[in-house]
């Protein structure tokens, strides 16, 4: 097994979905296996600490987190560590996507966009003016502005909107087709996730879904540092049902070369 952007992957690449990375035990084995890592984990742990002291709750700590990444690296920030592996990872959000249903004529909100590692090709395929992306940090917005001027994609008109919460307030009943969210969950405590889950529905055409991934576990429950965060699939799909919301596991995600898992979210009539 090895360990990247913080999380751990198994030899194929697959999720590790047995582990409890916030026990000693893990934490002890993983020192003794990885020697070289522990050093920076000791200084991402200070850090964490001292932004946590600093900040009032988890979007602010977040947000915080996000600033100090995005000031090193914007692509080293959204967990892309080459900007080869940050194309392929907007690559395989996007074509998989338009394998499941994305048309140019749709309507899409992406939460928590980054610097549109997928969302510059969202941008580029769909119809001028279709795609909104939103998200917490304002560096990383400003980072977003900077991949449209590189990628030609002024023309299309993309809203970028910084936020404070994930209740869509600012946004219109049933207007978008498709919401996505990839790797925001994995970073998000479960009131977040629900606070998203209350409100969703609202801003959702009735044929519209929306797609996010997370960090999978079959076992405990737990996170990381309060910034990785590891659930079982029922409890999701269990808090989406809670706010009329049918959730299904993404079963062909899976034998994708990526570390964590993905459900599609749709209305109950
Ligand atoms: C790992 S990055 C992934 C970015 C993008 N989805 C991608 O795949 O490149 C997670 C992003 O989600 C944002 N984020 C985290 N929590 C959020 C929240 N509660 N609401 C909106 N954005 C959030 C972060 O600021 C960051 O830009």
């Amino acid at each position: 097994m090895s360990r990247a952007h913080g999380r751990t992957v198994t030899p194929s690449g697959g999720p590790d979905v047995k582990h409890n990375r916030s026990s000693l035990a893990h934490q002890a084995r993983y020192a003794l296996t990885h020697p070289g890592r522990v050093a920076p984990h000791l200084r991402r742990l200070a850090r964490d600490a001292w932004l946590r002291l600093r900040t009032r709750d988890h979007v602010a700590y977040y947000r915080a987190v996000m600033r100090s990444d995005t000031s090193r690296s914007p692509e080293g920030a959204v967990g892309s560590h080459s900007h080869k592996r940050w194309l392929a990872l907007g690559r395989m959000q996007f074509d998989y996507l338009r394998e499941h249903g994305l048309k140019p004529d749709l309507r899409m909100l992406e939460i928590g966009c980054g610097n549109l590692r997928a969302g510059r090709l969202f941008i580029d395929y769909l119809d001028p003016g279709n795609y909104y992306g939103i998200d917490i940090s304002p560096d990383i917005l400003f980072a977003a502005q900077d991949t449209i001027v590189a990628h030609g994609l002024r023309d299309k008109l993309p809203h970028l909107t910084p936020v404070r919460d994930l209740r869509f307030a600012f946004l219109p009943d049933a207007h978008f087709d498709v919401v996505h969210a990839h790797s925001v969950f994995s970073h998000s405590p479960l009131h977040v996730i629900e606070e998203c889950f209350a409100h969703v529905g609202r801003v959702m055409r009735p044929q519209g879904w929306f797609d996010f991934t997370f960090d999978r576990t079959e076992g405990q429950e737990h996170h990381v540092l309060r910034e990785d965060f590891y659930y079982r699939t029922e409890t999701l799909v269990g808090l989406a049902d809670r706010y009329g919301l049918n959730a299904v596991f993404m079963d062909d995600w899976e034998r994708l070369p990526h570390k964590q898992s993905k459900i599609r979210v749709t209305r109950r009539a």
